[in-house]
């Protein structure tokens, strides 16, 4: 039987620190909706596993990311929000002027010529994919498509995310470290006893968890029933793509999700979701209502996971090889990435 990964690894802001670099720095991260740039000189700017970033589209329709970080004293470029971006990004604290492209214009009374490649924009990698932005900050990580895997064939049969309306985002956060909740998001043994409506609306002999890409997609081939099968359609796909990103697709809708630490003690979880398929406005609102009230079941018990993990009286518990092999191999993707770091 499989162990637990020990409770330290949960709390300990080594490990946390240690993760950022080792696992986030070197994996793609969903960024947002697409829409939010689609238009020739448009900007977004947010915080992604803790690198503030801008993702903008310029006046020439090319899509770029850069940190949003001043090369001059680090200052913060853009506010976090979306916008329209100009010819130039002014930074705030002295005046430092960047091209659309991250090359810098002006630096006022800076004295010694600076080279404007040298002092350009920090580059992040930005790939679109299915009406969502993915960024990366390691230049020599996997390209997207690889990183990616066999997710496009596997979402190919539901329909694109341009085929429904975007409705709308929410924000979840909360104590509980970012493995705490995706041990969770990975099994299925939970469902029965943590989302009660979730578990009416599925047909629990219908699930089958596969995983693919060395363990790092874990698929839930899912059939609904009841007020599931009216909201979500006959079947579904939910996704965890290792290590923050996860989504639900089916043939009304679609709603992704980033999942990133805070520290080591705390996590946030952003979710975009779209509705299409013929549902009505009700039944967009209840649909998008279920999904926060899902992501909130998931934390609230993750909560309660963390308060002991930290509280000292256990150190490791046992993974059922029935109902959480992903789960094990989810800790096991952990144990080498930060061993393969060392
Ligand atoms: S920190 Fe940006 S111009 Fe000084
Ligand atoms: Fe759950």
């Amino acid at each position: 039987m499989t162990p637990t990964l020990p409770a330290s690894w949960y709390t300990d802001p080594a490990i946390a620190a240690r993760e950022r670099t080792a696992i986030f720095a070197r994996n793609w991260a969903l960024f947002g909706p697409a829409h939010e740039v689609a238009e020739p000189g448009s900007r977004s700017a947010r915080t992604v596993n803790g690198w503030p970033m801008i993702v903008l589209r310029g006046s020439d329709g090319t899509l770029r990311a850069f940190h949003n970080v001043c090369r001059h004293r680090a200052a913060r470029l853009l506010e976090e929000g979306t916008g329209t971006c100009g010819a130039r990004i002014v930074c705030p604290y002295h005046g430092w002027s960047y091209g659309q492209d991250g090359r810098l214009l002006i630096a006022p009374r800076f004295g010694e010529n600076l080279d404007a490649d040298e002092a350009a924009l920090l580059p992040v990698r930005v790939e679109t994919w299915r009406g969502c932005l993915f960024v990366c900050v390691d230049p020599a990580a996997p390209d997207f498509e690889s990183w990616l895997g066999p997710l496009p064939e596997l979402c190919a049969s539901y329909p694109q995310t341009e085929s429904f309306d975007y409705h709308g985002s929410f924000t979840v956060e909360g104590r509980a470290n970012w493995k705490t909740y995706c041990d969770n998001t990975v099994e299925g043994y939970h469902l029965p006893f943590v989302h009660e409506r979730l578990s009416r609306a599925v047909d629990g002999a219908s699930v089958e968890i596969r995983d693919y890409h060395e363990h790092r997609l874990v698929c839930f081939h899912v059939g609904y029933r009841g007020d599931g099968a009216g909201l979500r359609g006959a079947d579904g796909l939910w996704f965890y793509r290792y290590p923050g990103f996860q989504a639900v697709l089916g043939a009304t809708g679609f709603k992704a999700e980033r999942i990133e630490p805070v520290g080591a003690g705390a996590l946030r979880s952003e979710s975009w979701a779209w509705y299409g398929g013929g549902l009505g406005h009700n039944e967009r609102a209840d649909a998008f209502a279920w999904a926060e009230t899902i992501a909130k079941e998931d934390l609230g018990i993750c909560e309660t996971v963390q308060t002991n993990l930290e509280a000292g009286a256990y150190e490791t518990g046992w993974l059922s090889p029935a109902m959480e092999s992903h789960t094990a191999a989810f800790q096991a993707l952990v144990r080498e990435d930060l061993a393969s770091a060392t």
